[in-house]
């Protein structure tokens, strides 16, 4: 989505921990093992060999499976650091100021912090924005696509074995009115290679006529996005379709898990649009279990400002993520002055 951008210059960039930006990078060079390079972003060092990823800073370390970090760290650069915190894991992930952003180990996760074992470090976005989309293009090998389901793609395990810089640097659809509006994002068609998904076989593919008012060509239109989205060829990627002023309609298409926890800074609305999706709910601040909500055809939830958010889709589903993209919002639920829920009885 494109809050990053739109946010950094409409709004004082916040600071709430008061931290000084740091900015050493470095790429060492490829390792005689398994052939990956490695990254330096601030004290914290990333090394990639055949099965894991392995993150240092100075008091710890972690490691995480290859495949759920590649997973996570597409879904950070291709949102660019979307809203809030991108958990990777319970203990590894970014917090977007949009403008800066903190790398955290820890700071999300009771047992860290309450020891005083977390740490943290600042970096503007598009340094490094630029030191991610290295370490992602290096560490994906050719047949690997990290923004596919599990079963529509390689297997990401071994030695360097190539690229697959194609399907990681896709640019994530942002409508900047409407999808199939003149001028604007295109419905998809065979003939543009998205194809209807395996599992959305039975999605009628029928378009609305509309019949315009002479002269209002460019304000009316409509499309069939059932139809849209069973030709998306990538999972658990939002991408805005619609915009009125700061509320953007960013649908998806859901299969395996996501790969993230979503830590919100702001509430958003969830209608489920077909089949079947589990959300695991927990505190923001500490990973403490707080629900699990079945969303079923149909079904709308809003999760919270506090929370943070995984969700499990066994069936190709269709999901409706509603975002207000307002840049103020974070601000002022930090403040107190706007709630963490949409509504209270
Ligand atoms: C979310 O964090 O709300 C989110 C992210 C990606 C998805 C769905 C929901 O595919
Ligand atoms: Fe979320």
């Amino acid at each position: 989505m494109a809050m990053s951008e739109s946010a950094a210059t409409a709004v004082e960039i916040s600071n709430p921990r008061g931290l000084a930006i740091t900015s050493n990078f470095d790429v060492r060079p490829a390792d005689n093992v398994d052939g990956y390079k490695s990254f330096v972003v601030g004290e914290f060092t990333f090394r990639r060999d055949s099965y894991f990823c392995h993150i240092t800073w100075p008091g710890g370390r972690h490691q995480l499976a290859i495949d759920v970090f590649l997973r996570a760290l597409m879904r950070d650069v291709a949102w660019g650091f979307f809203y809030g915190t991108v958990n990777f894991d319970t203990v590894f992930g970014t917090t977007n100021y949009y403008g800066e952003v903190e790398v955290f180990a820890g700071a999300t996760n009771d047992a860290y912090t309450s020891a005083g074992r977390d740490f943290i470090q600042r970096f503007k976005s598009d340094e490094l924005m630029k030191s991610f989309r290295e370490m992602i293009s290096d560490w994906t090998n050719e047949g690997y696509d990290p923004f596919a389901a599990p079963m529509e793609t390689g297997a990401p395990w071994g030695a360097k074995n190539g690229e697959n810089d194609t399907a990681v640097t896709r640019q994530r659809v942002t409508a900047k009115r409407m999808v199939s509006l003149p001028g604007d994002t295109p419905i998809r068609s065979d003939e543009d290679g998205f194809t209807v998904n395996r599992m959305f076989q039975d999605v009628p593919q029928d378009e609305p006529e509309v019949h315009v008012e002479p002269g209002f060509e460019h304000e009316v239109s409509a499309f069939n996005l059932y139809a849209y989205l069973s030709r998306s060829d990538v999972t658990w990627n939002p991408s805005v379709c619609s915009v009125v002023k700061d509320s953007l309609f960013c649908p998806t298409t859901e299969e395996f898990i996501l790969p993230v926890e979503h830590g919100n800074d702001r509430c958003e609305w969830f209608i489920q649009l077909s089949d079947e999706i589990i959300w695991d709910v927990k505190d923001g601040s500490t990973g403490k279990p707080r629900a699990v909500v079945t969303m079923r055809s149909g079904d709308v939830s809003c999760m919270p400002a506090d929370i943070r958010h995984q969700g499990y889709s066994n069936k190709r589903s269709m999901l409706l993520v509603w975002e207000n993209g307002s840049p103020k919002i974070p601000d002022l639920i930090r403040a107190g002055k706007a709630p963490v829920v949409p509504v209270s009885w």
